[in-house]
């Protein structure tokens, strides 16, 4: 049995999905250990609370990145997860909290990537004029949005498209993605040649 550890900062649609899966058995042998959110009022922790889970707030403003982040780190060694999952966590990771968990942290952004990393991707990439967007679940590594990438799902812009309803479309792409980036990465059956993953064969 494996266990997740989740970080997110707002709604937590993501952590939602990743939870109904597990519920239903789409990814078997695993249980969600502790969800840590930098902010008290996200959300993603109140559903968290509601549905049983440890849930813990390390609250991030004003305080030294450093001191916050052993503190997450703390909380997620207490829990003892094999795999931690961001989801919708707006904050940077330092190299420091990266190197504690080499290649066992996951991140889901909502462009193509490297098209529109940073904030607001799905507007960034409406605004540009691309005619296809869509999501990527990546390793997390010391560079933003920058990993190697386990799996991307495209997502046409339309016409009749306006920023919201495209996040939209994309956002259910991110729900089916990540669920199946997360069993990628448990099944193990996989290779990481410079940044391509791959199929061992
Ligand atoms: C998602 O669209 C996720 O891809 C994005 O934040 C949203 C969180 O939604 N993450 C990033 O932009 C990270 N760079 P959620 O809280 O409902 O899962």
């Amino acid at each position: 049995m494996k266990s997740l550890g989740i970080l997110l900062s707002g709604r937590g649609s993501n952590f939602v999905a990743i939870a109904d899966s597990i519920d239903a058995g789409r990814i078997p042998d695993a249980r969600i250990a502790v969800v840590v959110s930098n902010r008290a009022d996200a959300p993603g922790i109140a559903a968290a609370r509601q549905r049983g889970l440890t849930a813990v707030v390390i609250p991030s403003k004003s305080r030294p990145r450093a001191e916050h982040e052993r503190e997450v780190v703390a909380a997620l060694r207490e829990n003892k997860v094999d795999l931690i999952c961001l989801a919708g966590y707006m904050r940077l990771l330092s190299p420091w909290f990266v190197q504690q968990f080499p290649r066992r942290i996951l991140n889901i952004h909502p462009s193509l990537l490297p098209a529109f990393p940073g904030l607001e991707a799905q507007e960034q990439a409406f605004a540009y004029g691309v005619k296809v967007s869509g999501c990527t679940v990546h390793f997390v590594d010391e560079e933003l949005d920058h990993g190697a990438i386990i799996l991307q799902k495209s997502v046409a812009v339309l016409d009749g498209d306006d920023e919201h309803s495209l996040a939209a479309r994309i956002l259910e792409q991110e729900h089916i993605a990540y669920t199946e980036a997360i069993n990628i990465v448990m099944g193990g059956g996989f290779e990481i040649a410079g940044r391509r993953l791959r199929k061992k064969i």
